[in-house]
């Protein structure tokens, strides 16, 4: 059940969607586009007290134009502002162009009361694990310089950190330094919120907050060796952004009929 933030503005994160042209399409025994559907639903309570909402990526599966539509149109219907960051299966140029303009879009940053949710885009074309091209921390750069919030929450698709599962940090965010030295430079950077690894993991790094999400689509087995599925439920994540520039947070799983 959803509580009123006491102190803050909240953000709704959803992730790994994995949608196909075909919503019938399977993946890794699941479909998709019915976990989908049954987390929005599952949210739908949550928005009353919700100001924002987040995509962290792996919006679809195939790059197709069809799904990216019907993503943006499930989205738009939530009519909240919201920000979508690519992951590693999405196609850049097609998710660019479908989530062109407000209210959501890939647009960089989103203002949520004290805070500035800033978006990083760390695909590699072809390649699983992610990176930060010399152009994007410019961009990060020029974002936090013209950050007008106390606060400030990053966004990036593969997490920049270890999440203890062995064969999902080795296809992290390679080279994190770059990212994480200006974190710890910057005292207003209080969190790195992710996708990717298809669990939920609740870090800290430096006193930063370095969180992931369940899927919404197949789930992924925390602490496994190498590629194992896990039965549990898809899910969503919550996250009121305090005024003193605490988050609190928490994740919703959504169970399948
Ligand atoms: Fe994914």
């Amino acid at each position: 059940m959803s509580v009123a933030p006491t102190n803050g503005h909240r953000l709704l994160q959803i992730t790994d969607t994995h949608l196909y042209a075909d919503p019938e399409s399977v993946h890794a025994g699941v479909v998709p586009e019915r976990r989908f559907r049954a987390v929005m639903a599952a949210l739908s309570p949550w928005l009353t007290d919700a100001q924002a909402i987040l995509h962290s990526g792996d919006l679809v599966h195939d790059g197709s134009i069809a799904a990216y539509r019907r993503l943006r149109s499930a989205l738009l219907a939530v009519e909240r502002p919201g920000r979508v960051i690519p992951g590693n299966h999405d196609d850049r140029g097609s998710l660019r162009s479908v989530f062109a303009g407000d209210p959501v879009s890939a647009e960089r940053t989103l203002v949520v009361g004290d805070w500035t949710l800033i978006g990083l885009d760390s695909l590699q074309p072809g390649q699983v694990p992610g990176v930060l091209a010399d152009d994007e921390l410019a961009a990060l750069d020029a974002a936090l310089a013209a950050m007008t919030t106390p606060w400030c929450l990053i966004a990036v698709h593969h997490p920049p950190v270890p999440v203890g599962t062995a064969w999902l940090d080795a296809i992290g965010l390679e080279h994190p330094e770059p990212l994480l030295r200006r974190i710890d430079a910057d005292p207003r950077v209080r969190g790195v919120i992710s996708g990717h690894v298809h669990t939920a993991f609740n870090g800290r790094w430096h006193g930063r907050r370095m969180l992931t999400t369940p899927a919404t689509a197949a789930q992924f087995l925390a602490g496994a060796e190498r590629f194992t599925t896990d039965p549990s439920a898809p899910g969503f994540r919550w996250l009121d952004l305090r005024a003193d520039g605490g988050i609190d947070s928490g994740v919703v799983r959504v169970p399948m009929q």
